[in-house]
């Protein structure tokens, strides 16, 4: 028998450079992890009520979940209300490969896939900014007071220029570029990092301020190289980039081992990613290095290792998808 399923998906995300400077005025760059992607499938008329599968985290509910205020009950009603529909009956399943707490954006992965799977299951289309600002209320609740980041770039699924306080900025490379991404297998919270640099500058506001200052600078130049595709000129950026962030108090021994360990394989350039201390290394690469830097990094103490190709034109996958697909 053939069941009927409407399925989206949506990519991680990583910052390219500028984070912690970026909570002080400065701009920073995320950018879409392709390969890495959270996935909603809708099967209606199946039953009739709404139930939401996680089998990931193995939890399951029948609309309205109880307490009320589950995430993802909030996106499904904030993209009902927006798309003026009222009823929606069948399994909606969700699943991510992409890692929790990593930095690496999954709750705003999973929610811009429920957002896509449900305004397809009921024949609409909604633009990314759309999107994006369902996917940001959704935030609001799982983080307080999101950035605004994580929803733009994964909404876009393109490169994004970000500064506090103003709307996040998509924007092209004019060439495709490669990532390696290694876990540390460190979690840190991002929240405890960011105090502890605050500390620091409220010590010694000139030296750090001139850190900011300088990230910011360095950031503008990964865009202008970005857009001009001049993609050899981001490594020693990026370089650049850790050693202020080194500075700074938020990198580690394994962190600074796995960064070594990538160079000598060959990276053009490398850095951890996000709020430091754990979490993720980004090594760039040429395209048929990224294997060999993987390996080094896997060798040097990574757990995992993710190669993502981020790319000029926006994913296919993000935006072509055929909204029904059947399966036997
Ligand atoms: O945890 P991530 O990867 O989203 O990065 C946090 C970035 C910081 O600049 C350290 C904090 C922030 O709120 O921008």
């Amino acid at each position: 028998m053939n069941e009927r399923v409407y399925r989206a998906s949506a990519s991680a995300k990583v910052i390219l450079c500028g984070e912690h400077a970026v909570v002080y005025g400065s701009p920073a760059i995320a950018v879409p992890v392709s390969d890495l992607r959270a996935t909603a499938s809708f099967y209606p008329n199946q039953v009739d009520s709404l139930r939401v599968e996680l089998p990931d985290v193995g939890e399951a509910w029948i609309w309205p979940p109880e307490p009320d205020n589950h995430p993802l009950a909030l996106v499904i009603r904030e993209t009902l209300a927006h798309l003026g529909e009222d009823d929606l009956r069948g399994r909606l399943v969700v699943r991510s490969d992409i890692p929790i707490g990593g930095g690496m954006g999954s709750s705003a992965a999973v929610a811009t896939a429920v957002v896509r799977a449900v305004a397809r299951a009921l024949g609409h289309t909604l633009s990314p900014e759309e999107t994006s600002s369902l996917v940001y209320r959704a935030e609001e609740i799982w983080h307080g007071t999101p950035s605004g980041i994580d929803n733009t770039v994964i909404a876009y699924e393109r490169p994004v220029w970000f500064v506090r306080g103003q709307p996040p900025e998509p924007f092209y490379p004019a060439r495709s570029f490669t990532l390696v991404i290694a876990d540390s297998g460190v979690s840190a919270a991002t929240r405890e990092v960011v105090l502890d640099v605050r500390r620091r500058w409220e010590q010694d506001r000139p030296r750090y301020e001139a850190l900011f200052r300088a990230i910011g600078d360095l950031v503008r130049q990964v865009r202008r190289a970005l857009e001009a595709g001049e993609i050899e000129v981001v490594g020693p950026l990026l370089d650049e980039n850790q050693r202020h962030l080194a500075e700074m108090g938020v990198s580690s021994p394994l962190l600074e081992a796995l960064v070594a360990a990538a160079r000598a394989a060959g990276a053009l350039g490398a850095k951890l990613a996000g709020a430091g201390r754990g979490g993720n290394v980004i090594a760039l690469v040429r395209e048929a290095d990224a294997a060999r830097v993987a390996e080094a990094l896997r060798r040097a103490g990574a757990t995992r290792t993710f190669v993502t190709i981020v790319r000029p034109e926006p994913s296919s996958i993000a935006h072509a998808t055929p909204s029904v697909v059947s399966r036997s």
